[in-house]
């Protein structure tokens, strides 16, 4: 069950100090005259969408077959884009800018988390992706089919995707912070015919494994995997079940570098990519090919301000979100950037190993989260002041709101104080960005994403779906189609629909609260539903919750995400342990392990409470919201809606203990 709270409820007091935001930064008269984009670009757009769409799907990518069509809204909320046309991913990501003579440029400087690297110029990137589409086939891989990626950031990540853009196998990768349970379910959903994972990676200096969780999870009978790849990381000890494992140096290292990319379908599927909703079981959310791609492409070079010739990007997220999906796979090098791939951590082996990066390679755009610049302040700005970040003219933040004070310090001890901050917010879902300002246009303003994107209809609405005033909150919702929209939940089609159509006619719905101040900029206010942004993690409170009473000793279990100073929100949960369970110090550190074990290390709660008994309605709903109130230390909120209004004394009486 889930139990929506408003968003004002969400905002609290906070709201006041947003909507008094007056601080502004214009873009300097230099930027915005060498910009890429000029404000002309709304107008433009909202004069007639899709031929606004249209144009830039032909400006920014080489279609096979062109296309005659742009938008078919004929059968909402399925749309399909440029939907005669034929392209191919790959080819727009590598082919075709070494075809142009850029063959020498470098796409990926990777960074090792031990130190070591690699560097690839685009005509090397092609002839690895060429070599590993050649594999992937000869092991049985064709168009339409699934592939399971587990692989930690390195390359080969890259290329595995690219890989299977190129021959319209369809990837779908999970993170390699997910358990062998979580890995399990989404091969099953998907219907997977080949895993690529490596031996493992390292974390913090040490290694760590990848391929055992993979093993877990075919080890019960009754999947669909033929193959499994495995990439050498690590140099760790493996098991190896022999006709069904095989080495990438073996099979890619060995296969042809000639291969010739075909056109898809414009919605043939590129990927799946699950993620938390509401309910319990992770969405496969479905992406196809063209308007993907174009809206990916337009993104990256307006919203960074992307100059390809010149700039060194560097999007920090993992492969295993939909981040690493669009801002490291695909747009940077179908716009033919140089970018950085990390492999590790902040804080390995120094707290200044981003900061060493950006001098190392002259980053000029870095994108990163809130997350990870609250963190960075709490280490300190001497940190960052002892290596030269003038190389750095854009930053970008992305996951989670971010507070005006972290906005602040980023642009100050990142930016040297003049470079333009874009807040970006979008989705898994929405495949693209869809709310940020134009760094050579907008004045940017501290916590706000400001403005959707020309060609992107976003709109705040009230309870009944009436757009609200200017300095009014209520609920975040899309009012038109857009290209990198997903394309459904994979296998469901009436989950999609009611997941993200029905709380308001003809409108997604995207599970934000949100508010448009005095000036009309967009403020992002959180999840109003029963998702949690941990780190700029998605969770779910279900997931998390079935989790924890899939365990012998748990009876009842309520989780919510807790407001933390530095990832946001923290997952905290309230357990009921069956009689014969005792309490000791000992099952908090089991269950959290527990769910560890279940869902992956990302999921653990930070604080288990043990509780006699859950604020519940008379229908049987747990009321999340006091459950809040507990968890970030306030005093709890109207309780008049229980069907016993003693409990909430009851746990503050047991929490006291
Ligand atoms: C949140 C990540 C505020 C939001 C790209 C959304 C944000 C969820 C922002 C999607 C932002 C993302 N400001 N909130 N700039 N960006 N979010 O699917 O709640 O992992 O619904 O996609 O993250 O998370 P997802």
């Amino acid at each position: 069950m889930s139990e929506v709270t408003t968003a004002a409820d969400q905002s609290g007091d906070a709201l006041e100090n947003l909507l008094t935001e007056s601080r502004q930064f214009a873009p300097s008269v230099e930027f915005a005259a060498n910009a890429v984009i000029h404000g002309g670009e709304y107008a433009k757009a909202n004069a007639d969408r899709p031929a606004f769409w249209g144009e830039k799907s032909r400006e920014l990518l080489t279609w096979s077959k062109p296309f005659t069509k742009t938008l078919d809204w004929s059968n909402p909320p399925f749309a399909t884009w440029f939907e005669d046309g034929e392209i191919n991913a790959a080819y727009n990501a590598l082919d075709r800018h070494v075809e142009a003579g850029n063959g020498d440029r470098v796409a990926i400087y990777f960074e090792g988390e031990p130190g070591d690297t690699r560097t690839y110029t685009y005509a090397q990137l092609t002839e690895e992706v060429k070599k590993a589409a050649n594999a992937f086939e000869a092991l049985g891989l064709a168009k339409g089919d699934r592939v399971a990626v587990y692989l930690p950031m390195i390359p080969e990540a890259v290329i595995t995707l690219l890989a299977c853009a190129r021959i319209g196998a369809i990837h779908s990768v999970v993170f390699g912070g997910f358990s062998a349970d979580a890995l399990r379910s989404r091969i099953d959903d998907a219907e997977a015919k080949l895993v690529i994972t490596a031996d493992g990676t390292f974390r913090r200096g040490k290694p760590s494994s990848l391929k055992p969780a993979v093993d877990e999870a075919l080890s019960a009978p009754g999947h669909s995997v033929q193959h499994v790849v495995v990439v050498k990381r690590n140099g760790q000890d493996v098991n190896w079940a022999e006709g069904r494992d095989v080495w990438w140096d073996d099979t890619v290292g060995q296969a042809s570098t000639e291969h010739t990319a075909v056109g898809h379908a414009s919605e043939h599927p590129l990927f799946i990519l699950y993620t938390s909703g509401t309910t319990g079981k992770p969405k496969g959310i479905l992406h196809t090919t063209g308007g993907y791609l174009t809206q990916t492409a337009y993104t990256h070079r307006a919203v960074f301000d992307l100059h390809p010739e010149t700039d060194v990007f560097w999007c920090t997220a993992d492969v295993g979100w939909v981040t690493g999906h669009s801002y490291v796979t695909y747009a940077p090098l179908i716009n033919g950037a140089t970018q950085v791939m990390y492999e590790g951590t902040p804080d390995s082996p120094h707290q200044g190993r981003f900061w060493e990066i950006v001098e190392k390679y002259k980053v000029s755009i870095l994108y990163t989260a809130p997350t990870a610049i609250r963190t960075f302040m709490k280490w300190g700005e001497d940190i960052p002041a002892k290596y030269d970040l003038s190389s750095i003219r854009l930053l970008g933040s992305v996951g989670e709101p971010i507070n005006p004070e972290a906005w602040m310090w980023y642009r100050r001890v990142i930016g040297g104080d003049k470079a333009p901050i874009v807040d970006t917010w979008w989705q898994t879902e929405t495949g693209a960005i869809m709310v940020a300002p134009l760094p050579g246009v907008t004045s940017t303003k501290p916590g706000s994403a400001q403005v959707p994107l020309p060609g992107i209809a976003v709109d705040v609405v009230d309870e009944l779906g009436a757009s609200v005033q200017h300095g009014h909150g209520g609920y975040l919702v899309i009012r038109e189609p857009w290209p990198a929209m997903l394309r459904g939940i994979w296998g469901d089609n009436e989950r999609y629909k009611d997941t993200y159509w029905s709380r308001f006619d003809g409108m997604y719905f995207a599970g934000d609260g949100a508010k448009w101040d005095e000036d009309g900029d967009v403020w992002l206010l959180g999840r109003v539903d029963d998702v949690m942004n941990v780190s700029g993690h998605r969770l779910s409170t279900t997931e998390i919750e079935s989790a924890l009473v899939s365990h012998p000793s748990v009876a009842e279990a309520a989780v919510v995400g807790a407001a933390d100073e530095t990832t946001g929100q923290a997952v905290v949960a309230f357990v009921i342990l069956r009689g014969s369970a005792v309490e000791d110090a000992d099952i908090v550190t089991t269950l959290r392990n527990h769910v560890g074990h279940e869902i992956g290390p990302i999921a653990k709660p930070k604080t288990i409470l043990v509780v006699p008994e859950l604020p519940k309605t008379r229908s049987g709903k747990i009321m999340r919201r006091l459950l809040k109130d507990v968890a970030e230390g306030r005093a709890v909120g109207d309780a008049s809606t229980l069907a016993d209004n003693t409990v909430m004394n009851q746990i503050a009486e047991s929490l006291r203990k």
